[in-house]
């Protein structure tokens, strides 16, 4: 491609800090298991990330155990953990930091008078002061030290600075500076960081980093904005995920850097190629579906439609294509699956769908993939994508679905005989509801007990025609948390219960008032 990587000499480095596994993690619904936790870190390493934000340690014990594992395993990239600006969360987060290759700890405190006078309900000079302490007791554990200015966007610039130079002066090593609230413009954001690398003394001590969320839909536009100003690190996440409208996304960010290198001279670390299955895994551990046309990993993002964009591609590929799709590892195939295709055949389709299985999910899915080459005539690629994609998902689950049996229809009662593995103990239970999903949910409430309430119930097919995969997304919540389900079958009814069933999973895992054994 013309377009993608136009060389410019002698390109700055801007550092990729991950924080999907924290910031990402954080959002309603978004909840990763410890395993997936884990599968996400090494997906993150192997792309080329330079710092993986873990998790938040003194959260919880499970924040605490993944963060820990995370930095054990993780050889490469230098792994975060945060903290508040108190003195137990920053022992915590270097307990949990202290055995990766490289450590950073990552303490916050607010600097916005909004914050100060309603949140923290402290002075300008006593923030200072907890900003001096701070960043000592974490220096004195780890020579990696980043310091965030929450909401530093809306803090008055000669208070950001001091607080910056108080930071720098007690040892903090990485400098960011976050639109917390999504509230900056991009030429704002910009000015911001030039005119605080300019006005602080000791700013040549310290990595400047920017951190956006997407209230506004400029989360990318300000990151880059950032860089144009002096930042060299950007805190990101897979799809965009975090709190609200999310973070600065970081497919996008890689590839504006490169696809536009022309006018932002900035490499970054990225094996671009790793994008569309990190993508993946992300969507899939924490049950988010990727908008269709969302940006670089969007399923629609290089499909052609209109005629006169077909007759251009056609013709040439760089009439409606600024980058390749292998650039961001999808690659089209004419394989076509279906109930003869055999084993290899299966898993040269998804490497080339940009998965990677070990053997055991490979056979796994590749058993899945039979079942439902038998009953479905047209496997798409869609439809190994749901498969996979919901085989991934539930590898650790202790509740799984052995059979279901709905009667349903204009004579009621509507009814579900349902079989389900718990923890390898087969049980069974028959229930009626006010309809079929509601009987199937009933029959998987009189099983595993627990008290989540259903949040959100979305169900879409996954391609054309009436034997098409139903998807459905199930959103539970169970004091004040979500997590978030999926499940695809050609049957909606089991789909939804698979659904329901993932989500449970969940809550298990995070180990919420919920009785995985509790069918005795
Ligand atoms: O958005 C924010 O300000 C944060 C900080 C903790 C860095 O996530
Ligand atoms: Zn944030």
């Amino acid at each position: 491609m013309s377009n993608a990587g136009n060389t410019v000499s002698a390109k700055d480095r801007v550092l990729i800090f991950d924080t999907t596994l924290r910031d990402g993690e954080q959002c309603p619904g978004a909840t990763m298991t410890f395993e997936e936790k884990l599968e996400v870190a090494d997906m993150l390493d192997a792309m080329g990330v330079d710092i993986i934000e873990a998790g938040f340690p003194i959260a919880s014990e499970g924040d605490f155990e993944a963060v820990s594992a995370i930095a054990s395993r993780i050889k490469r990239a230098t792994v975060a953990g945060l903290a508040r600006a108190i003195s137990a969360d920053i022992a915590r987060a270097g307990e949990a930091v202290r055995h990766a290759a490289r450590p950073r700890i990552h303490t916050f405190v607010s600097t916005s008078p909004i914050h100060l006078q309603h949140q923290m309900r402290k002075s300008e000079e006593e923030v200072l002061e907890i900003i001096t302490k701070t960043v000592t007791q974490a220096r004195n554990l780890v020579d990696d030290v980043e310091w965030s200015g929450m909401d530093a966007t809306r803090t008055p610039i000669d208070y950001l600075c001091r607080a910056v130079e108080t930071a720098i002066r007690a040892g903090a090593t990485t400098i960011n500076l976050p639109d917390t609230v999504g509230y900056a413009t991009p030429d704002e954001y910009r000015a911001m960081f030039k005119a605080v690398r300019e006005r602080v003394p000791n700013a040549d001590k310290a990595i400047f980093s920017a951190h956006c969320h997407n209230d506004l839909g400029l989360a990318v536009a300000n990151s880059l904005a950032a860089v144009e100003g002096g930042a060299r690190q950007v805190e990101c996440t897979i799809n965009g995920i975090g709190e609200r409208a999310g973070n600065a996304a970081l497919e996008e960010i890689v590839m504006a850097l490169r696809v536009r290198g022309d006018v932002m001279p900035y490499d970054t670390g990225i094996d671009a190629t790793y994008l569309m299955r990190a993508s993946k895994a992300v969507s899939s551990a924490c049950s988010f579906p990727v908008q269709y046309n969302k940006a670089i990993v969007g399923r629609n993002a290089f499909a052609h439609e209109s005629g006169i964009h077909q007759d251009g591609m056609l013709k040439h590929q760089q009439t409606y294509e600024i980058m390749t799709p292998a650039s961001v590892g999808v690659t089209k195939t004419s394989l076509v699956m279906g109930k003869h295709s055999g084993r290899a055949a299966f898993r040269s389709k998804l490497s080339e769908m940009g998965y990677a299985l070990g053997d055991n999910q490979l056979e796994d899915a590749f058993t899945r993939f039979k079942a439902l080459a038998d009953r479905k005539k047209h496997v798409y690629d869609e439809d190994i994508e749901a498969l996979v994609d919901e085989n991934l998902a539930t590898a650790h689950d202790r509740v799984k679905l052995v059979s279901l049996t709905v009667i349903a229809g204009t004579r009621g009662p509507q009814r579900a005989m349902l079989k389900l593995d718990i923890d390898g103990r087969i049980v069974a239970e028959e229930a009626e509801g006010n309809g079929p999903i509601d009987a199937v949910f009933n029959a998987v409430k009189a099983l595993v007990p627990h008290e989540a309430v259903l949040e959100l119930y979305d169900v879409h097919a996954v391609t054309e025609g009436t034997d098409a995969q139903a998807e459905v997304t199930v959103r539970l919540g169970q004091n004040g948390a979500a997590v978030t389900g999926r499940g695809a079958d050609p049957d909606t009814l089991v789909s939804s219960c698979k659904a329901y069933l993932a989500a449970l999973n969940k809550l298990v895992a995070r180990g919420s008032r919920v009785h995985a054994q509790a069918a005795e």
